[in-house]
């Protein structure tokens, strides 16, 4: 008999699946889930993480996640792991998320994002489970005319692989919702996360120089980094640098909670914005982390970057009416944490 998870036992005796739960956010995920008393299962092939954000998961809340090293392109392991651990519900993060890379190596991502995302459907279905919430991204929506975005607002056109793997899933999602009704599934179209647990022992530990503004920043404020290039000034905004919607990670991982809970009364395909609904410049965000850390942020006003719309924020009142989320900190907020994880971890995880 295939699992609903509609009538799913409230004890919680059933697993959650986190792919790339040792990733960035469901590395953050994974501990909410544990403190909410979930049972949690971790999929990961470590190509952009470390083992050692579970350890810190475990030091935090004093419970491990079970954890397997692979791939979601491995459909036969993925089945197995489902029904060894009786997974009831996944948390999809897994997948490789830089835009510049996904320029130079399309296939790479087409792979991954949406190949991957393909071979788990087919083992969940294999496996009995249809409750999904996948990891969207508002660089669905391409280069909306209005703001704040809404659900409502028609998906454009991204311009690069990279958003077009999110919105391929989205599509391939709606697809399989659409022809069986017994999938559960929830599109989560993040903004910009950004932020760390307040513990300082989790955060982001991107590879390499980071293409994100948060990360960048953190790393010229803790000396690994000279100075800031803030990609244009001349963009019809507040200070004519770029407004983005930033939204703390813990935030973000607790509405993956109250996505679970929704699902458990719907079925179909849903999308759901996660975003705080306030834009702030490139700038502000500059002036709000030197604050919070106390260093002067030295930038250059540099080009425009190639593929970079003005504004972007969220209407998030769907989620709050539909899955009674709200994010609850603010930037000030997100900074002092990004600065506690990044000053007393400056190697990340790596050391
Ligand atoms: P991340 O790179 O820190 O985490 C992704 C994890 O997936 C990593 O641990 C990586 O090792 C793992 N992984 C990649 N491919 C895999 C595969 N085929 N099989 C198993 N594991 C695999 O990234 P993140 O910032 O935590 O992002 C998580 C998800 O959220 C991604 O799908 C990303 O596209 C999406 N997202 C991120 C942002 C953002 O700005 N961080 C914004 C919107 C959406
Ligand atoms: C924010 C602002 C930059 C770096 C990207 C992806 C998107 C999503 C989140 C996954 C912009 C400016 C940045 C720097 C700068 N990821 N900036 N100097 O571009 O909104 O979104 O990450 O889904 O798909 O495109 O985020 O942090 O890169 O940029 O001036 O060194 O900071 O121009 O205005 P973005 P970001």
């Amino acid at each position: 008999m295939p699992k609903r998870y509609g009538e799913m036992s409230k004890d919680m005796s059933d697993a959650v699946l986190v792919t790339g739960g040792a990733g960035y956010i469901g590395s953050h995920a994974t501990l909410c889930l544990l403190e909410a008393g979930y049972s949690v299962v971790v999929l990961d092939n470590l190509c952009n993480s470390s083992a050692r954000s579970l350890e810190r998961v475990a030091q935090i809340c004093g419970r491990q996640p079970h954890f397997v090293q692979g791939d979601t392109r491995d459909t036969a392991l993925v089945e197995q792991t489902l029904k060894d651990h009786n997974v009831s519900v996944v948390l999809h993060f897994a997948g490789l998320k830089a835009v510049g890379e996904s320029v130079e190596k399309p296939l790479m991502y087409y792979e991954n994002n949406v190949a991957g995302s393909v071979s788990l459907c087919k083992a969940m279905q294999a496996a009995g489970v249809f409750n999904l919430v996948f990891s969207s991204s508002a660089t669905v929506y391409g280069e909306p005319e209005t703001m704040p975005i809404d659900e409502d607002c028609p998906a454009g056109v991204p311009t690069n692989p990279y958003g077009l793997s999110k919105k391929m899933v989205e599509q391939v999602l709606t697809d399989l919702a659409a022809s069986d009704d017994r999938w559960s599934i929830a599109l989560l179209r993040y903004f910009n996360p950004v932020g760390a647990h307040e513990s300082g022992l989790m955060g982001e530990d991107p590879q390499g120089i980071p293409n994100n503004l948060v990360p960048y920043v953190s790393q010229v404020a803790v000396g690994k980094l000279a100075a800031l290039q803030v990609f244009g000034d001349d963009y019809p905004t507040v200070d004519g640098t770029g407004v983005r919607d930033y939204i703390h990670v813990v935030d973000l991982a607790k509405g993956h909670l109250k996505a679970i809970d929704a699902l458990k009364s719907r079925k179909g395909a849903h999308i759901w914005n996660l975003g705080t609904g306030v834009g702030y410049s490139v700038l502000q965000v500059v002036k709000a982390f030197e604050k919070a850390s106390g260093r002067d942020i030295p930038f250059n006003i540099a080009p425009r970057r190639s593929g970079d719309i003005a504004e972007c924020w969220a209407n998030p009142e769907k989620a709050k009416a539909e899955l009674g989320w709200v994010a609850e900190h603010g930037i000030e907020r997100m900074m002092e944490d990004t600065w506690r994880w990044q000053r007393d971890n400056p190697e990340g995880y790596g050391v």
